[in-house]
């Protein structure tokens, strides 16, 4: 073989791995953008704040209104369906300033400007499609999308939704990308601690890696009531392994009766917000950083919002 032929195989050789790098360069850019989300992960929104936990039947646009004069920084909704929520209808009621999701005569959800830029609309789903049809549906009257992956209950068993998708934690990874990847509003999540504390950790790693901007943690397993203390070093270690912030929560029957202890609270968890079920139903205005109110008072005000 002459000096020119061996040249020109040499050549060849050279431009095809130069090629196959640059395939390869290209599948990484492909990965890259497919992987990166419509916006940034707008994490700071979650920082410092005090927030009305997602509670069913409850979390309805009174006690958030209520909430939020109380001082709450951000309104969690009760669990709303993708299954149910994609099939809603939105209306503007202009007489009373409210749009309606209607699904048949029923407003699955309800809300105002007045919490337009504070309300997080909570979601139970098992489907990642389904997910983003109902969370697109919604997505301009909401602050943010979250989903919920700490219910317990026998209808989450059921459904095979909320903390019954901890040990699926494949599919909790696909509906936090899918949703990040496709919506204009942030998402976070709401979970349990697992039995385990490494796999909660390993868990926690892997929904951060979705570019969600937040994370609730309930510091409770799922077969713990409210009779078990809370997880507080867990909460901290979760804090410890990511770094969006950690929403702690749990913490209404233990050690929150006034705005104080909500503080107190987020520093025993090392956390950077705190979000409050059972202490506000007990009095919603345990927001106020003036101290609560009479119970009476609380009542009269609730009366004002709805009538
Ligand atoms: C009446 C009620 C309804 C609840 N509904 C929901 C819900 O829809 N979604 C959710 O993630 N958690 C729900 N939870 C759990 C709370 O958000 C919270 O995780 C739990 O009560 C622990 O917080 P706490 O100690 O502040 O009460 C509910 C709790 C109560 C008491």
């Amino acid at each position: 073989m002459g000096f020119l032929n061996v040249l020109h195989i040499k050549l060849r050789q050279q431009t095809v791995v130069k090629l196959q790098a640059c395939i390869r360069l290209l599948k990484k850019l492909e990965d890259i953008c497919l992987s990166s989300p419509l916006q940034p992960a707008q994490s700071n929104l979650y920082e410092g704040k005090v927030i009305l936990a997602p509670m069913v039947k409850l979390g309805r646009l009174p006690m958030r209104l209520l909430a939020l004069k109380y001082g709450a920084d951000l309104v969690y909704t009760d669990e709303i369906f993708s299954q149910q929520l994609k099939h809603c209808t939105r209306t503007k009621d202009d007489r009373l300033g409210l749009v309606n999701f209607t699904c048949g005569d029923f407003h699955l959800f309800q809300t105002c400007a007045a919490e337009r830029k504070k309300v997080i609309l909570q979601m139970g789903t098992n489907d990642p499609d389904e997910a983003l049809e109902a969370a697109k549906l919604v997505q301009n009257d909401v602050l943010g999308i979250d989903v919920n992956f700490g219910c317990p209950t026998p209808n989450a068993e059921l459904s095979q939704t909320g903390a019954f998708l901890l040990n699926r934690p494949d599919l909790v990874v696909q509906i936090l990308r899918k949703l990040v990847n496709n919506l204009s509003v942030p998402v976070t999540c709401k979970i349990r601690v697992l039995p385990d504390i490494k796999e909660t950790l390993e868990l926690v790693r892997r929904i951060e890696s979705t570019g969600v901007s937040a994370l609730g943690v309930h510091g409770r397993l799922r077969v713990e009531r409210r009779n078990v203390a809370v997880r507080v070093n867990e909460i901290k270690a979760i804090t410890e392994a990511v770094s969006i912030p950690v929403i702690a929560n749990g913490g209404s029957l233990e050690y929150i009766n006034t705005f104080d202890d909500i503080i107190h609270f987020r520093e025993k968890t090392n956390s950077l917000s705190v979000m409050v079920a059972q202490s506000a139903i007990k009095n919603t205005s345990v927001f106020r950083k003036n101290g609560v109110l009479p119970i009476h008072k609380v009542i009269q005000d609730y009366v004002t919002l709805v009538s």
